[in-house]
């Protein structure tokens, strides 16, 4: 008998389609791609919508206060404030975090994986968070330095959140290939050790059309369902991301 793990709908126009209905709950999703191809977009929204479904949903930013965040949201309308007032939605940063930990900013290195671990685990488990996006999982891999701490610190971590039941997202950041850098090839991550311990990648990037740069998307693997393996057109629009068969964006655009 084939057994059919729960999905964790995204919301996202087009994605869940392309998930044969969401993520499987419990997976880590590794969500790839370079600068300005829409991955803080895409991890909010999946938040956002989950909390208007009553799903507790964490952002935790690595790289800038949580102030900015919310700044840039404004910008979007799916973005809901009192989502945050009914205690929904978290957005975390880094200062937030150490404060949890009893400790000031200066004090904390970050090379010490446990302690983070365990802020993590327990955010999760005291806010009862069904989704978790982490913006950047790059920007603590660099901190950690190396590819041995880079592993145990994603796989414990992914196992950590997997356990409490969370489907979590973590924003990959990638130098840009074809279209929109010189580097050739494809790569999912800085140090080339998160994709094989995560359970999903998503793939965001550019291709040119007639002068235009497109945003793309496409999943590469996703344990525990069926999906497609069609390149999209991702579309960022004020109500958030938009996804279109890269073909049928082809034939309607001539
Ligand atoms: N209100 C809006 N409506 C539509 N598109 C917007 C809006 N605000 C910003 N954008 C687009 O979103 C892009 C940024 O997307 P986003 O921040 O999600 O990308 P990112 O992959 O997280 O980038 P980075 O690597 O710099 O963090 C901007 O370059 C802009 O084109
Ligand atoms: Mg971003």
């Amino acid at each position: 008998m084939v057994v059919v793990r729960s999905k964790c709908k995204t919301g996202i126009e087009g994605l869940d389609n392309i998930l044969g209905g969401g993520i499987p709950r419990g997976n880590t999703v590794l969500l790839s791609g370079p600068c300005g191809s829409g991955k803080t977009t895409l991890g909010m929204e999946f938040l956002v919508n989950g909390a208007k479904m009553d799903e507790n949903s964490v952002f935790i930013s690595v790289t800038e206060p949580s102030s900015k965040v919310i700044t840039n949201l404004r910008g979007f309308e799916f973005f809901d404030e009192n989502l945050i007032k009914k205690e929904r939605l978290y957005l975390l940063d880094m200062v937030s975090l150490y404060a949890r930990l009893g400790m000031e900013k200066k004090d904390y290195k970050i090379q010490e994986i446990d302690p983070l671990i365990n802020i993590m685990e327990d955010i999760v488990k005291k806010l009862k968070v069904k989704r978790l996006v982490i913006d950047s999982i790059t920007a603590i891999a660099h901190q950690l330095e190396s590819r041995v701490r880079i592993r145990e610190f994603v796989f414990n971590l992914g196992k950590t959140l997997s356990d409490a039941g969370c489907t979590s997202l973590l924003i990959s950041e990638v130098a840009p290939t074809g279209a929109w850098g010189m580097t050739p090839g494809v790569t999912y991550s800085a140090y080339g050790v998160e994709e094989a311990i995560a359970d999903g990648i998503i793939l965001l990037g550019a291709i040119e059309r007639k002068g235009y740069m497109l945003r793309t998307l496409h999943v590469v693997k996703m344990r525990g369902t069926m999906h497609s393996l069609a390149k999209y057109i991702l579309d960022l629009t004020p109500n958030g991301v938009v996804l279109v068969p890269l073909l049928k964006w082809g034939a309607e655009s001539g």
